[in-house]
């Protein structure tokens, strides 16, 4: 009697459990398992997700335990708590962190309300990491001179990249370099003038050994050779300052030799100071010589022309 008592509770369990939120069995409120497990794993990120367990009114907390290959053969199936989801609030958990291995994974998760627990449910598939989307990498393709710099998305240190370049034009040969420095501008090789020169990206992940798809290739143009010519128009620059100072100088000691110390007897024009005006400071002895020399403002200007 006992015995069929106990059979037919299970067997009602056993129907009504997914189906009904919340049973009432001998008072005490059964808690439903979360239900639509599922692993979404970009990048070698993976995050067990599953439908919410939702009592009106209440928080619920999740538990998450996993089970790799090693426990579930040589550990008598032992499960190990997640290390960021025992317990977690939220319906979904980051097991990036568990998964070490590249070998199936088993994965289960339940609901707590209290005291309450609820049955688990597991992940219908076992998860294996190779399994992973790997996107192809984020790049930034610039020029550093005359160098060509690549700086690649920072996925984590089980990521390296293989990058591929090429000058673009008819027959060029496509250079493939791997880069294992993450987040850091990287070298490729020194560009020609004038140039435009390509680069496209993928990642590769040892530990599973897949590659991303290509990056869409990026070009980049260097500029005409510049600096010669920057360097005759210095220079030409340069010729026409020094031409102009010279001048300058040579002008300033004739004026200075007209307005100190004429040399020569000057024209009665010269003479005639309609509106005096000291010119330039001169030299001591020469001071007194000039003292009296004055030019008009229009004869200064003749001279200076
Ligand atoms: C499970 O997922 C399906 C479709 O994604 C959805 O219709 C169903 O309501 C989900 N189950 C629960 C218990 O939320
Ligand atoms: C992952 O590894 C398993 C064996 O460990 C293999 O059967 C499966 O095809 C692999 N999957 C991918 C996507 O490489």
């Amino acid at each position: 009697m006992m015995i069929l008592e106990e059979i037919s509770t299970s067997l009602i369990m056993w129907f009504f459990y997914p189906l009904i939120p919340c049973l009432l069995i001998d008072g005490v409120a059964l808690l439903p398992a979360p239900q639509n497990l599922s692993v979404q794993s970009i990048n070698m990120k993976h995050l067990l997700m599953w439908s919410p367990v939702t009592m009106p009114g209440e928080i619920t907390h999740y538990s998450v335990e996993y089970q790799g290959e090693y426990e579930s053969l040589y550990m008598s199936h032992v499960w190990i708590p997640s290390s960021r989801c025992s317990p977690t609030k939220v319906p979904e958990c980051d097991v990036t962190d568990d998964i070490t291995a590249t070998v199936p994974y088993n994965l289960r998760v339940r609901a707590t309300l209290g005291s309450q627990n609820s049955a688990w449910s597991t992940l219908m598939h076992p998860f294996n990491r190779n399994s992973t989307f790997l996107t192809p990498p984020g790049m930034e393709v610039t020029k550093d001179g005359f160098y060509l710099v690549i700086k690649l998305e920072d996925l984590g240190p089980q990521f390296e990249f293989l990058v591929a370049y090429w000058k673009r034009e008819p027959g060029s040969k496509e250079h493939v370099k791997t880069v294992r420095s993450r987040g850091v501008p990287v070298h490729l090789e020194t560009m020609e003038p004038g140039a435009v020169y390509c680069v496209k990206a993928q990642t590769f992940v040892k530990a599973i050994g897949r590659h991303s798809a290509f990056s869409q290739a990026e070009c980049i143009k260097v500029q005409e050779e510049t600096f010669p010519l920057v360097l005759a128009l210095t220079a030409f620059a340069g010729v026409v300052l020094i031409l102009v100072v010279l001048l300058s100088i040579w002008k300033m000691g004739q004026l200075l030799r007209y307005s100190c110390c004429p040399a020569v007897v000057l024209p009665n024009t010269l003479k005639i100071t309609s509106s005096p005006q000291k010119l330039i400071s001169c030299r001591r002895e020469e001071v007194e010589a000039c003292a009296t020399t004055v030019l008009p403002p229009e004869e200064l200007f003749r001279t200076w022309i």
